[in-house]
């Protein structure tokens, strides 16, 4: 695939909620590694960490992320929060197309995911440290990442996908 938009950033930033609605705008099909992932292992992002460890979860990633670049046509691809945090990923994500980080603010990150029980790296006490402190490891590296940042917290899906396509027309021209 080429030509894609592809959303990157943290958990709970909106990137399969504003994923759909970019790729309904923009008549693209919606990919997302996560789903590709379970589909593939025939389980959960949970059983896949709790059985066979995060490393095994991040080879799946890398390796679907990889099979993308192989497929015909174009996406909108919403990505796993830690997926940009490998080198050799966010290598293919430049190939894919254009690639938008979704900042998200902690408060927003933790009042999305309160009860949630799907993101092993959130559970257990204390997820506002875990939220901070991940956040602060990873927020430069998704920008530096990315071609283009849009803030989300605050906004409705329809207007980030608006601003999305206009950033992006943006920084071809
Ligand atoms: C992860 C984010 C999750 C999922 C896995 C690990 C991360 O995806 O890939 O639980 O490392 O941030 P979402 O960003 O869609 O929640």
């Amino acid at each position: 695939m080429r030509d894609c938009i592809i959303l990157i950033g943290f958990m709970g930033a909106g990137k399969t909620s504003v994923g759909q609605a970019l790729a309904s705008l923009k008549q693209l099909p919606l990919l997302d590694t996560d789903q590709m992932i379970e589909q593939e292992a025939g389980m959960t992002i949970s059983k896949i960490f709790a059985g066979q460890g995060e490393a095994a979860f991040r080879a799946a990633e890398a390796a679907v992320l990889r099979r993308l670049l192989d497929e015909e046509g174009s996406a909108v691809i919403s990505t796993g929060g830690g997926l940009p945090l490998d080198e050799g990923n966010q290598a293919t994500l430049r190939q894919l197309g254009d690639v938008v980080f979704l900042r998200v603010k902690p408060e927003t990150v933790l009042m999305r995911l309160e009860g949630d029980t799907t993101r092993p790296l959130l559970q257990g006490d204390d997820a506002e440290k875990k939220v901070h402190s991940l956040l602060a490891f990873r927020n430069p590296i998704y920008q530096s990442a990315a071609d283009v940042a849009v803030d989300v917290d605050g906004r409705t899906v329809g207007g980030l996908a608006e601003e999305i396509t206009r950033r992006i027309a943006e920084v071809q021209r």
